[in-house]
């Protein structure tokens, strides 16, 4: 099977390459990634004789029309995803999210190649905290940010082009990722790298805002059972019932570090910083038989602190820049 994959340079995408080359000696894999700021080409080092790597954006419709007519399934991670970086210049989520999606869609409408398109949970917007309630596939759209309204306009196209032109996509919403190769400006990444380096960490607000957290591996998994046996059409959440308070994460980090539970920082909270998500996957439990394999959050974090340990020299690079970024929104 011929898989070009969208964003593979950066956290998630890597990871699943990586993943798809290890257990899909079947696959050939074709990466498209632009290599923004988010995207590293080491990350896919240790395949890189396994796969074909395509330096160039997913708006560059002659680009994507050519990489599309070779392809059977195409995984289209590629995006702009932090929502800090959205709430200081939107553009560049409108023209990837938004044009770029629309750019992969009629390509794989001219070709009649297979899509699985990668979106969050963000698109439902948040939830109360302290309550039992969980997104669903029938969660009305409400997002909050512009990384969060792209990607719920990207999803809105994939859902038209479906049912408009017959084009055959799924689309996954999976909750907060942690694992290796994800970028520093992240909150899990972003306190590790702080206690390495003996910085405390920094928690916006009071702490109380609640994720989902589910390991990389096990998103990854999720997708492939989505495109191996999941229903043309349809919308798959992907979570692992790991609800976690900001605050909960960083008190357990500093436990791995064996360090006082107390020794953190409040910093400037997010504008318009959403509560809570929580995702309720039976549909990709019960239908198609997923199940994740990181079910122990605190072994699991322990594990992403000792691969941040042992590869310093991916994420050293771009460690002061964003410290800078953040320091001039007072985070
Ligand atoms: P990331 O920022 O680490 O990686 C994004 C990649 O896309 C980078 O390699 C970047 O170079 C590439 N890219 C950006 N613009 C591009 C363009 N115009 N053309 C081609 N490539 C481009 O993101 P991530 O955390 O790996 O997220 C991947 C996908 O998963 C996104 O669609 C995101 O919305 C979704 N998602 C992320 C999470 C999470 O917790 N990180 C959770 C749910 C869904
Ligand atoms: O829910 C899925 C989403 O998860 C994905 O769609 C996004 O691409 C991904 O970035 C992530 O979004 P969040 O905004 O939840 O992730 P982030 O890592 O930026 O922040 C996680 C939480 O931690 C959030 O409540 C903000 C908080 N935070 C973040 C940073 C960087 C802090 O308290 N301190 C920090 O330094």
């Amino acid at each position: 099977m011929r898989v070009l994959v969208t964003g593979g340079a950066g956290f998630i995408g890597a990871n699943f390459v990586q993943q798809t080359v290890r257990e899909r000696p079947d696959a050939v894999v074709t990466v498209l990634d632009a290599l923004t700021y988010a995207g590293d080409r080491s990350s896919l080092e240790p395949v890189a004789d396994r796969v074909t790597f395509v330096h160039g954006s997913i708006t560059d419709t002659d680009l994507v029309d050519s990489l599309v007519a070779d392809a059977d399934l195409v995984v289209h991670f590629a995006a702009e995803s932090h929502n800090d970086n959205s709430l200081a210049d939107p553009a560049p989520f409108v023209t990837t999210n938004l044009v770029g999606t629309f750019t992969l869609l009629e390509a794989v409408r001219r070709h009649g190649a297979r899509l699985h398109h990668i979106s969050t949970d963000e698109v439902y917007g948040d939830l109360p905290l302290g309550t039992p309630q969980r997104f669903t596939p029938d969660t009305p759209y409400n997002p909050s940010s512009p990384y969060s309204s792209t990607k719920a306009g990207s999803d809105l196209l994939v859902r038209a082009w479906v049912r408009s032109f017959g084009v055959a996509a799924t689309i996954s919403n999976c909750s907060n990722n942690y694992g290796p190769y994800q970028h520093v400006e992240k909150f899990v990444p972003r306190q590790v790298t702080n206690l390495i380096d003996g910085v405390r960490p920094r928690l916006y607000g009071a702490g109380a805002n609640v994720r989902d957290w589910i390991h990389v591996e096990d998103h990854n998994s999720a997708v492939w059972a989505i495109v191996d046996r999941g229903r043309i059409g349809e919308t798959y959440l992907i979570g692992a019932d790991g609800e976690t308070s900001n605050l909960d994460v960083v008190r357990t980090l500093l436990e791995v570090f064996g360090r006082d539970p107390d020794d953190f920082d409040h910093v400037a909270d997010r504008p318009g910083h959403d509560l809570r998500y929580a995702i309720d996957a039976t549909r990709l439990r019960e239908e198609l038989g997923w199940a994740p394999r990181f079910t122990d959050f605190r072994a699991g974090l322990a594990a992403t602190v000792d691969w941040y340990r042992a590869n310093e020299s991916w994420w050293r690079p771009a460690k002061a820049a964003v410290e800078a970024k953040y320091a001039q929104s007072g985070q």
